[in-house]
């Protein structure tokens, strides 16, 4: 198999890191190979805080929902989808001007204009992903960053027009790490359609998650409450409590980014 592909099937999230800082060379080979990711238009629509200070490390590791393993990572980067740089070169290259002159208002960053930011946020995180696993430093990403927006705006002084998408904890994989075995994927059908879109139903959920509910279920009959895989992640995921904290957070930012 070739060394990419490689690289990509044994990758796995990794939570709990060795106690070495990372190397300069390494972090500058990481950080280069981040910034060649694509970006729409190549107008590279997002940003990267290196968050060094542990106070604001240990913040984080409460304010995104309680993951103390982001205090301990020896590199964090915080992926903001970025529009603040451009809207403020437009406006510094006399944009207002010639928006004046054709008689035409001008246009701010709107909806669209903030998923392809997160589009290009998101496509450097994962680069970043690949690239640190090539240098065997593990990570993991926490898009618990998405909740608390006002605390976030405040603790990294954000701007209007950027929004924290994603972070990524980095760092050496302990030995326990790295010998736990990878998390399983459902299978390709369930996933991959050809030509149109194919709503699964009872009979095929029922095979999809045979395996998980087999794995879950089997020695009691209700976890949290929940009988299945589909009671499970209701519960523990999607009606959590930090899920409705995202939601929130996600409509200040849509506010904010969209008043006149
Ligand atoms: C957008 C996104 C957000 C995630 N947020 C978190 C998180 O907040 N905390 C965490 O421990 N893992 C987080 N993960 C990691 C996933 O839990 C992990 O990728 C998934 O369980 C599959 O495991 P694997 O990466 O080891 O293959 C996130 C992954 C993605 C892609």
């Amino acid at each position: 198999m070739n060394p990419v592909l490689e690289t990509i099937l044994k990758r796995k999230s990794v939570r709990a890191y060795e106690k070495k800082p990372i190397d300069p060379e390494v972090r500058g080979e990481l950080l280069g190979a981040t910034l060649r990711a694509p970006t729409a238009g190549n107008l590279m629509l997002y940003s990267i805080i290196e968050v060094n200070d542990q106070r604001k490390k240990d913040r984080l590791a409460k304010t995104c929902d309680n993951q103390p393993f982001i205090a301990r990572a020896p590199l964090v980067w915080l992926f903001l989808a970025d529009y603040q740089r451009w809207f403020d070169y437009f406006i510094a290259s006399g944009v207002e001007q010639l928006c004046e002159r054709q008689k035409v208002p001008m246009r701010k960053p709107e909806e669209g204009d903030l998923f392809l930011a997160c589009c290009d946020a998101l496509i450097a995180a994962q680069t970043a992903v690949i690239a640190a696993e090539s240098l065997g430093l593990g990570s993991c990403y926490i898009g618990d960053i998405m909740e608390n927006y006002e605390i976030h705006r405040q603790l990294f002084d954000l701007p209007r027009y950027v929004f924290p998408i994603c972070l990524l904890c980095f760092g050496y994989p302990t030995r326990q790490q790295r010998e736990r075995e990878r998390t399983t994927r459902f299978r390709e059908k369930y996933i991959v359609f050809e030509g149109q879109y194919h709503r699964l139903d009872r009979v095929e959920f029922e095979a999809m998650f045979e395996e998980m509910n087999a794995r879950t279920f089997n020695l009691r009959e209700e976890v949290a409450g929940a009988r299945n895989a589909g009671q499970l992640v209701y519960v523990r995921k999607f009606n959590a409590a930090f899920s409705r904290e995202m939601t929130r957070s996600v409509r200040a930012i849509l506010a904010a980014w969209t008043q006149d």
